[in-house]
């Protein structure tokens, strides 16, 4: 999947000595394999990245948007204090269900609440603050979220968005590709938003080659 071996070879290094899955993270893996879950989850560095980054900003309330199979809520899940929690919206049911599962077995399962649906229905339902939020839905409905994110977090809290680069294709989104076109338009209107301060990672590795954006809610 890397345009280059090195890339891939570096960052599965990296992975070995950083962010070495246990038990609960690789029986998701085995359970997603089993089910046919699409491959789209963060690599375990990146999951590392978002533990790290949500431990950093002291997240106590943590949304994300696109659960999948649970992979990324489990390493944000275990950033959290005892009393914290994890909101985690996904469209899927059969997703929903899986990810329920994979919250138990990780041991997060009473830190963690998925609302199943779309997303920008679930969220004209929850009211602030959140410290963290992270996007990982449909890239197509990114600029929403982020009015949503701005309207959420609490001032201080991290913006983060999966997915922004997507191969360079945000340089000139094809038309007939929206989630280029989605991230394109988001990165626009973050870049210029007046209540986030911003910038995008560019990376490689084991997911070829796409972009974290992070912001700081003013
Ligand atoms: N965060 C996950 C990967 C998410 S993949 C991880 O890294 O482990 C994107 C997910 O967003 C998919 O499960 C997909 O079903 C979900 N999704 C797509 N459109 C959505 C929408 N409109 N509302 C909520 N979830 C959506
Ligand atoms: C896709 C979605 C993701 O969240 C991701 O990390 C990679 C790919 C996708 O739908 O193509
Ligand atoms: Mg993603």
């Amino acid at each position: 999947m890397a345009d280059n071996p090195i890339f891939e070879a570096v960052d599965q290094f990296i992975d070995g000595l950083f962010a070495s899955e246990d038990q609960a993270l690789i029986r998701l893996r085995q359970r997603a394999a089993d089910a046919s879950l699409p491959h789209i989850e963060v690599s375990a560095g990146q999951g590392k990245l978002l533990y790290l980054l949500a431990k950093l900003s002291g997240a106590r309330r943590i949304l994300e948007i696109g659960t999948l199979g649970g992979y990324s809520g489990i390493w944000l899940g275990r950033a959290l204090p005892d009393d914290g929690e994890l909101v985690t919206l996904e469209i899927d049911p059969a997703y929903a269900a899986f990810a329920r599962t994979s919250f138990n077995e990780a041991g997060i399962g009473s830190q963690t609440l998925i609302l199943p649906g779309r997303a920008l229905e679930s969220l004209a339902s929850l009211t602030g603050p959140f410290d963290l939020v992270f996007l990982d839905a449909n890239k197509d409905e990114y600029p929403e979220y982020l009015a949503e994110a701005a309207r959420l977090l609490r001032p201080g809290g991290l913006l983060l968005a999966d997915n922004v680069v997507r191969k360079g294709a945000v340089l000139d989104p094809p038309a007939d590709d929206p989630m280029a076109q989605g991230a394109a338009r988001f990165l626009a209107e973050l870049s210029a938003h007046p209540q986030f301060e911003s910038i995008v990672l560019q990376q490689v590795g084991i997911k070829g080659h796409d972009g974290l954006a992070l912001a700081i809610r003013r």
